[in-house]
């Protein structure tokens, strides 16, 4: 559930006006509600309650610093994948204690900052990582805190590009070859084992991959344990789906339930979480303006002005997210249009075949548009990237102004 609503025929971001925003701040625009963030935040948290456990929200998803604000106020342990992504998290007051690291390929540089400032623990993805991790922390007199990212090969079932735990893909060590990185781990300098992860996939909208892998890594951690390697926490990555269109996954809260439940044999095993998508993408939209109106002898077209610069899922996943009308006309004719961006590229599409009832000029907006949005957006055809305001009941708040044309070329040269 979220907050975006209509109230009559406007549809409002929690108590505003998503066209006074269009007013205020301009398209496009991303709109983030603050209280979708904290209610899906909640989901988890209090799902897990009682038994020891991090949110570490996945910075991928939006890693805008107000959003990571609101959720490190929340008491939000975070996943990052960069040295630029730890240093949002601590620039937007993020603690680094409650930081883990995943990606399958940290530089020297990525390790030792992370190591100065003292994130929770590595995510490792191979022994090559595993033996530049030892040799970086002792460098520096430091301990490395590690989990081993296992790979469980499990379908996800769920898109090609976003699946990783099977065992073609690059991420994570075979979970048959686990125990003996484990050993190495245990016998290499400037390393403390503390954990084990995995991440089998992303929008998975069944619980039972989900199950599978943890059985699997459930009977791993019972193996290390008997050879004397005991863990303290388990890391069961993120990937749970959201519905953007007729998916049904589970709740985050059945979800995290059903995790938990697992666990019960394991009662101070402390319980990791990294969802990106389930906590921010339902907590925002992109609006866009319609610029034009097209027919062509057998396609309509709205030409809006976002374009897949500003949202890529479409065009790179042929993702579905809703677009509907930031103010019903309900005695305008409806017509199915294809959704166009201004980019030129055949593949600049937000939406095909969407019935709608808009004129030029009118206010279009897509939903599902808070995870892997103005992440994933650039400045493709020089296009100045969007604005991003957060909502907070009556309130709103631009939380990163629109790219001025100066952006564009900023740090680039000519020839003498
Ligand atoms: N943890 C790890 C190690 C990950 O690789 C990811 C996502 C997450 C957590 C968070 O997954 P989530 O809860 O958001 O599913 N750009 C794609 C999604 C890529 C996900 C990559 N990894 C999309 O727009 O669908």
């Amino acid at each position: 559930m979220d907050y975006f609503n209509y109230q009559g025929d406007s549809l409002f971001a929690e108590d505003v006006a998503v066209s006074e925003l269009a007013k205020t701040y301009g398209t496009p625009c991303y709109v983030y509600s603050r209280k979708t963030l904290e209610r899906h935040y909640h989901a988890f948290a209090d799902a897990a309650a009682g038994h020891p456990h991090l949110i570490c929200y996945a910075v991928k998803a939006n890693s805008n610093l107000a959003v990571l604000n609101v959720l490190a106020r929340l008491g939000a342990g975070f996943d990052i994948v960069s040295q630029g992504e730890l240093a949002r998290v601590l620039k937007a007051g993020g603690d680094a204690s409650k930081v883990v690291f995943s990606g399958v390929a940290k530089t020297e540089q990525e390790i030792a900052f992370a190591l100065e400032v003292g994130i929770k623990c590595f995510n490792v993805e191979s022994t090559s990582e595993l033996k530049r991790l030892s040799a970086v922390a002792s460098r520096l007199g430091k301990t490395a805190p590690i989990s081993v990212r296992v790979n469980p090969d499990i379908d996800a079932k769920t898109h090609p590009y976003i699946s990783t735990g099977l065992k073609e893909n690059k991420f994570g060590i075979d979970i048959k070859q686990a125990f003996e990185v484990y050993q190495l781990a245990y016998a290499l300098p400037g390393l403390e084992v503390v954990g084990i992860d995995f991440h089998i996939g992303s929008q998975l909208t069944e619980i039972e991959p989900f199950l599978a892998a943890l059985d699997k890594v459930l009977a791993l951690i019972k193996q290390l344990a008997s050879a004397g390697i005991v863990l303290h926490h388990l890391d069961i990555g993120g990937g749970l789906g959201v519905p953007y269109n007729t998916e049904k996954p589970p709740h985050p809260s059945a979800y995290a339930a059903q995790i938990r439940a697992a666990l019960a044999d394991f009662p101070n095993l402390e319980l990791i979480f990294e969802p990106g998508r389930a906590i921010a993408a339902n907590a925002g939209i992109l609006l866009t303006k319609v610029e034009f109106i097209k027919q062509s002898a057998d396609k309509r077209f709205a030409i809006v002005d976002a374009g897949m610069n500003d949202m890529l899922r479409p065009s790179l996943y042929g993702a579905w997210q809703a677009i509907i009308e930031a103010e019903k006309m309900p005695e305008r004719e409806t017509h199915e249009y294809d959704v166009v961006g201004p980019v030129c590229e055949t593949g600049d599409f937000i939406g095909k075949n969407r019935e709608l009832a808009i004129a030029e000029g009118d206010l279009l907006v897509q939903r599902s548009a808070g995870a892997y949005g103005f992440s994933m957006s650039s400045n493709y055809n020089s296009r100045p990237r969007a604005a991003e305001v957060m909502v907070d009941g009556t309130q709103h708040y631009l939380v990163r102004q629109r790219e001025v044309l100066e952006q564009l070329w900023q740090g680039e040269q000519l020839l003498p």
